[in-house]
């Protein structure tokens, strides 16, 4: 039985499929990288002795879902746990960005993980026990200014999973939302987070693998929604708690 996570390469989601394989999941990994993919393929291979098969592809181009099932299907790799992992992140004003990056962020963080859901579903549901794991983020609960489309994307990811949970009660498919704070990866790097911000996030930051062992733990629970670690915990209740303008100005103040 296979495991199918996107953005596998590095970070958050190469140490959800190290705990998957410790588990004894069969592994399908994708993201852009071939040759960071083939390394963690043959990293967990040694280690775990799991089958483990990798697809190179851009997720943010439309269709990517499809072509993703199609390599799945060709190869009659029978996936009974989804996660939509990959996504990221741009700090800065939202008119500082093309209208073609705010779209392809879009793109990989809500449509794609979507079409994921949509076009694996019949599969997973052949299952007598399925799972499908889609990664939102502790800014999921609130708007960010200076980041204002990827908090955006993660209130659909939270929303969106939750609802599809609900409408897939009877059937044998379960829905899990995590909603990580900050974490050591190469995110930071790439949303070029400001230097004020990364030093704000350093303090509370979480391990990758912290994270992805209460992922996958909560997933196999069948935890619908999940916020890892306390002081994300109560950022979140803090900014349900504080008035909207407070929580804001407190946001843009780190990024400024
Ligand atoms: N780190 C944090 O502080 C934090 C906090 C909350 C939520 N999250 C969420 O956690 C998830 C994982 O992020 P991370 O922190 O582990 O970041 P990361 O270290 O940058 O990893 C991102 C992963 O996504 C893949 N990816 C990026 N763009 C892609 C594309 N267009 N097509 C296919 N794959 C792509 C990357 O591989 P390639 O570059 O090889 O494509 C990589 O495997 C994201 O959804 C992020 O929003 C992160």
């Amino acid at each position: 039985m296979y495991a199918l996570i996107t953005g596998a390469s590095k970070g958050i989601g190469k140490e959800i499929a190290v705990e998957l394989a410790k588990k004894k999941y069969d592994l399908l990994l994708v993201a852009r990288s071939a040759s960071q993919l083939e390394d963690v393929a043959n990293e967990i291979k040694g280690k775990y002795s799991v089958k483990v098969h990798f697809l190179a592809a851009d997720l943010s181009i439309p269709d990517a879902a499809r072509t993703v099932h199609k390599w799945v299907e060709q190869n009659e790799y029978q996936v009974s746990v989804l996660v939509n992992n990959a996504g990221y992140g741009s700090a800065g004003n939202f008119d500082r960005f093309t209208v073609e990056q705010n779209r392809d962020m879009m793109n990989l963080n809500m449509i794609t993980l979507t079409e994921m859901c949509q076009v694996f579903l019949p599969m997973l549901k052949r299952h007598s026990q399925a799972y499908i794991m889609n990664i939102a983020s502790s800014t999921a609960y609130q708007a960010l200014p200076q980041m204002a489309i990827y908090a955006a994307t993660k209130v659909f990811v939270l929303n969106f999973s939750r609802a599809l949970k609900f409408e897939l009660k009877d059937s044998p498919v379960s829905v899990t939302c995590i909603c990580p704070g900050a974490t050591d990866t190469n995110f930071n790097d790439r949303a070029s987070i400001p230097e004020k911000a990364r030093k704000a996030a350093e303090k509370v930051a979480m391990t990758p693998e912290e994270v992805a062992k209460i992922s996958v733990d909560a997933m196999l629970a069948g935890k619908t929604e999940v916020i890892p670690g306390f002081i994300n915990k109560l950022g979140a209740f803090l900014a349900w708690l504080a008035p909207k303008s407070i929580t804001e100005k407190v946001a843009a103040g780190i990024y400024e």
